[in-house]
């Protein structure tokens, strides 16, 4: 058993503060003052404490730098209304977090141990939480195998970890992105729904001639067939064809996202036309084609919604129409910052106080 009230506390003689610009929020850049650790030794979760952000030293053969035993979260605080610091789904991320680590042979991380680590951490760095629109704390937890040991095989100790960065926009403008039909992300009974290191790593190459060609980012297809939409870069993605709100199931190969997950929930809630079943790139092409794909846009946590401004598939480049007030990925948007900052009822119980 882990007794999370024994988290040790050591806070830093000298806050980072005043660094931090809410005007001017670069993703990823800027770290809060403190972070999480817990160290996996001898079969269970010892040492937890919170100590000042800084480096760490490693061994050269830590098993995570060879083999990416290594798996990762995102989510984000808000301040509300009152002022008060709040979490969106943190529950869903602990549980997911756990799928991941069981795909890549990590110990589960007890959801007490994420949720009191995320806490106390919150609690002491709440001075870090942004407050202007648009702005969040976005919080990584993850978990690498520690052990010094270049054979292949799951490290025996491992560490979780959280650390925390005021963030802006991910993406500051509308994307453009590139349905991918040569290259895979993942494949049936591969790593695609975890959220593996790996994953990521892989990725980088595609995504990178794609840039090169003037896309942000990718949309996969299966790796089989290249026929069927799966998930970007960063992000699940969704369309608006003929009225229908359309999105691929998760599956081994998608990432079963927090962000799409809450915004098919409200789309129902608000009794709209849903449909989570493969979505053909055919489809997509033939509506964008016939002016029937109405919006097109990413969901994810460090994304938020992230409208699509132009698809390109093959030799064709289509452009969407720009996404107004009254287009749906606006709405729901406004819907979830609202929930958040308790304008609106979370009736769903997704918010999570500090
Ligand atoms: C997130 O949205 O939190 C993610 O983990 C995506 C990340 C790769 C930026």
């Amino acid at each position: 058993m882990i007794d999370t009230s024994t988290i040790r506390i050591e806070k830093t003689s000298q806050s980072r503060i005043n660094e931090l610009d809410e005007d001017n929020i670069p993703f990823g850049k800027l770290y809060s003052d403190h972070m999480f650790i817990a160290d996996y030794i001898d079969g269970e979760w010892q040492d937890l404490r919170i100590v000042p952000y800084q480096n760490m030293s490693v061994s050269p053969a830590m098993t995570t730098l060879h083999y990416a035993i290594t798996i990762f979260e995102g989510l984000k605080a808000y301040k509300n209304a009152a002022g008060e610091v709040v979490s969106f789904r943190p529950e869903a991320n602990a549980s997911r977090l756990n799928v991941s680590a069981e795909r890549m042979c990590i110990p589960q991380v007890p959801e007490s141990l994420f949720m009191d680590g995320l806490t106390e951490l919150l609690k002491l760095d709440s001075a870090w939480v942004p407050s202007k629109p648009g702005t969040a704390l976005y919080v990584r937890p993850f978990v690498f195998g520690t052990d010094e040991y270049i054979g292949v095989r799951p490290s025996n100790n491992y560490r979780f970890m959280i650390i925390t960065c005021p963030v802006g926009s991910y993406y500051t403008k509308p994307v453009r992105v590139k349905i991918e039909t040569k290259f895979s992300r993942a494949f049936e009974g591969g790593t695609g729904y975890a959220k593996a290191g790996g994953n990521y790593a892989a990725s980088l190459y595609p995504a990178r001639l794609a840039q090169q060609q003037g896309f942000d980012q990718l949309i996969w297809t299966d790796g089989k067939s290249h026929e069927f939409i799966e998930e970007s870069g960063t992000m699940n993605v969704m369309f608006m064809i003929d009225g229908v709100l359309r999105t691929a199931p998760t599956s081994g190969t998608i990432l079963k996202g927090i962000t799409r997950d809450s915004v098919l929930t409200i789309a129902r809630d608000w009794g709209m036309q849903v449909e989570e079943a493969p979505v053909k790139v055919s489809e997509v092409v033939a509506a964008a084609k016939e002016g029937r794909l109405q919006e097109a846009f990413g969901v994810g946590t460090a994304a938020t919604i992230a409208p699509i401004a132009t698809i390109g598939f093959e030799d064709e480049l289509f452009d969407l129409p720009a996404a107004d007030d009254s287009f749906f990925s606006k709405k729901v948007l406004k819907e979830l910052d609202a929930i958040r900052t308790g304008e609106v009822e979370d009736q769903r119980g997704w918010v999570y106080k500090i």
